[in-house]
């Protein structure tokens, strides 16, 4: 069976532009694959990940032996949080723009999944990621008009992320001009929906 997991990242939960964009593509695939399991992790809204600290990080690297009542805790919501990801064929992620980078819980829960000996390794070949064999499908909904521009980091950051720990199939979709104007935003969705229609066919 495929599984699909939707991680919308959005402080305005479902009625941010990356989650409805996000949503389409997820309706389009359960057409297709009517029997695909679909799980959906709200990062931002519904169930925000806290921000990494010296304690939580602690947690990761102390030995599980170790560990008190508190650290395991810690680092059982950080595998639940992997083990969605590892059990995923397909990943979809909802990516708003803010203040030119990722929302600050969608860097919290990269920092919660970016586990050595989990999710990457270092060899003496440098660092290994551990999960692969995902494509996944980002859609980035921004006020401005940055793909392609050097001001774009977001970009280059969530793909360079994503090639750390093993996913290198990554396609993004862009919906831009959202705040420009009322005919920008129309446009900027018609082309994001365009190319949803085009990926789910
Ligand atoms: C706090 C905040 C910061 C933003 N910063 C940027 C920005 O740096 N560049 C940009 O193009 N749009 C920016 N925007 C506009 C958002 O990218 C746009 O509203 C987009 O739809 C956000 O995704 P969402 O609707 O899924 O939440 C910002 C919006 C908010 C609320």
């Amino acid at each position: 069976m495929t599984t699909l997991l939707q991680i919308n990242a959005s402080i305005n939960d479902d009625n941010g532009q990356s989650s409805q964009l996000a949503n389409q593509f997820v309706a389009a695939f359960r057409t297709r694959i009517p029997n695909a399991k679909i799980v959906l992790r709200n990062v931002a809204a519904a169930d925000p990940v806290p921000h990494l600290n010296a304690e939580r990080f602690g947690a990761f690297i102390t030995k599980a032996e170790e560990r008190n009542a508190e650290q395991h805790a810690v680092v059982a919501y950080s595998d639940k949080l992997i083990d969605e990801l590892k059990q995923a064929d397909v990943i979809v992620l909802g990516l708003p723009m803010y203040n030119f980078g990722v929302p600050s819980q969608l860097k919290a829960y990269f920092d919660h999944i970016a586990r050595a000996g989990v999710t990457f390794a270092y060899t003496d070949k440098g660092p290994v990621g551990l999960l692969t064999g995902k494509k996944v499908y980002v859609f980035a909904a921004r006020g401005g008009l940055y793909a392609g521009t050097p001001l774009d980091t977001q970009t280059t950051y969530v793909r360079d992320f994503l090639r750390f720990i093993g996913m290198t199939d990554v396609e993004f979709v862009y919906a831009e001009g959202l705040a420009v104007s009322p005919q920008s935003k129309e446009a900027g969705l018609a082309r994001a929906i365009a190319e949803i229609e085009r990926l789910a066919a």
